[in-house]
């Protein structure tokens, strides 16, 4: 993660890069900084935490030059201080950003301070600019520094580069983090997202990995990893180029749960034919030769993926398994003849999927991805993209590319089935009319925010909650427990409601809150009696359920209900209520809702 910025133009540099960082501030947010160039002189302001305070110092001291870079951090190497934010200069000759992680940088640094460098942070990014000031000080070009500099670093990362000698030029590189280049008469700029440029250009040039590149307006030079020059195409960007705004709302993720019908309809419709079949975009010959999946996601991605398998073997009857895209990556799994990957990812450059992308891929795999950006990295290296049509989601917690990411994945089920003969025609449309049924209960369910507030209220207080849950609704057991902990910071786990006897029940003592999700199917009446040996030794029950099930639940201290609905969609509909509670609970507690602490959107770091 950690998002870069670099611009060349007629316009003032830090004015234009602070904007661009605005769109960039999903990256990370732990601190930021912008150098910029003017009269051969480097100028540099740094700040600690949200992107308002660098505003506030540039306000207050403004930073002239028309080229400059930008950073927002998202901290690995190093606390988070003003000596640890980006730019890094070196000898007041070096300034770079840098998005990703050197992992061979503490042997780098040792070997440049026994040369007499001397560093003034604790990160792996330092050591760039000093491998630049080395490299010029034996007389060579930004280009040639470049590729000595990326001859001798390991890892993943995108960066960008200016040097005083050459002030009219960035040098930038990639490997694995992702980085765009963006043309237009009179401005050369360079973003680690497409969207962050997108209202100064349309016009973008994806690097490939290994590759770097010198650029001046009206001059880009590309090279790849072997140094030779190589050329790449220029595309058309469909990347927003709007500044998103709240809408109104208290915060971005409360707008974007009142988004998800519209976001599950528009997923929806890309998914139907004009004779009005849902067809997912998988090809006839993909769907009846594919015999086995395998899904690669994390974080909520990955619960997503935990559902959808429950669709995917139940629909369709194939076999489906979900990685942790950060183990399977370094593992030697075996491989099945006949398989496919799919890959989900809201932003499409999540580096721990990317990876296990890659190395299903090397194994042969077919690649599939469901993706909410549709020219991010993964979506570049898939075989087929399956977008979900959530639009921007900025609130770090995922609400809208998580119901959109269950719809895709139910359609894709339905489609199996049918390309396989396991569904009959009648099967199809009826499964087809139930989908089309969740946007309007999805926006039924948001009315369930006046329904959470006693209980968020009560959940602030407590330090600890389990989350139960059993079938579809086990993996939204876990993903509820995510979103509650990542946004107020209270202990929540997430449980199959049948395990708890194997173990966790030793956690229950007086007034722990017990949180489940029921709906109506066959297996309620179990779900219900895990709950009692919950509430027999003292738990304090919360149910988020449907109306029926929840009306047998008569010793429940709260009840969050929602209408009822199809079992085999209740996954989609009950997360909503889930988001509520995580939402209202943070917003009860007064923490950072669209930023909490330590996180970032979307985490191009291994
Ligand atoms: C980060 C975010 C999570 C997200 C995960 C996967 O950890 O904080 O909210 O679920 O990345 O992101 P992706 O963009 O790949 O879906």
């Amino acid at each position: 993660m950690c998002g870069i910025v670099g611009y060349i133009g007629e316009g003032q540099a830090a004015d234009i890069i602070l904007d661009a960082l605005k769109r960039l501030e999903y990256r990370g947010y732990d601190s930021s900084g912008i150098a910029t160039l003017e009269q051969n002189a480097l100028h540099l302001t740094r700040a600690v935490g949200k992107l308002s305070h660098l505003e506030a110092a540039l306000q207050s001291k403004p930073q002239a030059g028309q080229i400059g870079i930008g950073h927002t951090r998202w901290a690995t190497h190093g606390g988070v201080t003003e000596a640890n934010a980006h730019p890094h200069v070196a000898g007041n000759k070096v300034a770079i950003v840098h998005n990703g992680i050197i992992e061979n940088y503490a042997e780098l640094k040792t070997e440049l301070q026994a040369k007499g460098h001397e560093f003034s942070s604790q990160t792996d990014s330092e050591v760039l600019a000093h491998l630049f000031l080395d490299a010029l000080g034996q007389g060579q070009t930004g280009s040639a520094a470049m590729q000595a500099v990326l001859a001798k670093i390991k890892g993943a990362f995108a960066l960008a580069v200016m040097l005083q000698e050459a002030p009219d030029q960035l040098f930038v590189a990639r490997n694995a983090s992702p980085l765009a280049i963006g043309i237009e008469d009179g401005l050369i700029c360079v973003a680690s997202d497409a969207m962050a440029m997108a209202h100064l250009t349309r016009n973008v040039i994806y690097l490939k990995d290994g590759d770097y590149a010198a650029l001046g307006v009206d001059d880009v030079q590309i090279y790849d990893r072997d140094g030779q020059r190589a050329n790449r195409e220029v595309i058309r960007t469909t990347a927003s180029p709007a500044l998103i705004d709240k809408g109104g709302f208290r915060h971005f993720m409360e707008k974007e749960i009142h988004e998800q019908p519209e976001a599950i309809a528009h997923t929806i419709s890309a998914m139907t034919a004009a004779d009005g079949a849902l067809r997912t975009g998988l090809s006839e010959a993909d769907l009846s030769d594919i015999q086995h999946l395998v899904i690669l996601a994390a974080g909520t991605s990955n619960y997503a993926g935990q559902i959808g398998r429950y669709w995917l073997e139940d629909i369709a009857g194939i076999p489906v398994s979900v990685e942790t895209a950060s183990e399977y990556r370094y593992r030697a799994p075996a491989h099945l003849a006949g398989g496919a990957v799919i890959a989900i990812s809201q932003s499409g450059e999540s580096l721990d999927t990317l990876m296990a992308l890659r190395h299903a891929r090397e194994k042969g795999m077919k690649v599939i991805a469901i993706v909410n950006v549709p020219e991010s990295s993964i979506a570049r290296e898939a075989d087929v993209i399956l977008p979900t049509r959530a639009g921007p989601e900025i609130g770090v917690a995922s609400t809208k590319a998580f119901t959109a990411q269950l719809t895709v994945l139910f359609a894709l089920a339905v489609d199996f089935g049918r390309a396989k003969a396991r569904l009959s025609a009648e099967d199809v449309a009826e499964l087809q009319q139930k989908l089309l049924a969740v946007p309007g209960a999805v926006g039924a369910a948001i009315a369930s925010f006046e329904q959470v507030q006693p209980v968020a209220q009560h959940l602030k207080k407590t330090p600890s909650c389990l989350f139960l849950g059993r079938g579809r609704l086990y993996p939204l057991a876990l993903e509820a427990a995510l979103k509650l902990k990542e946004l107020s910071y209270i202990h929540a786990e997430g449980f199959a409601a049948g395990e708890m006897k194997h173990g966790p029940i030793a956690l229950i003592e007086d007034e722990l809150p017990v949180i489940c999700l029921l709906d109506e199917d066959t297996l309620s009446a179990k779900t219900i009696s895990n709950l009692k040996e919950a509430e027999a030794r003292g738990a304090t029950i919360i149910l988020i359920a449907t109306q029926t099930i929840a009306k047998q639940v008569d010793f429940a201290s709260f009840k969050v209900v929602i209408e009822d609905c199809d079992p085999l969609l209740a996954p989609i509909i009950l997360a909503v209520p889930a988001q509520i509670l995580a939402y209202q609970t943070a917003f009860e507690k007064g923490t950072d809702v669209d930023q909490p602490r330590n996180l970032a959107k979307s985490v191009t770091v291994e």
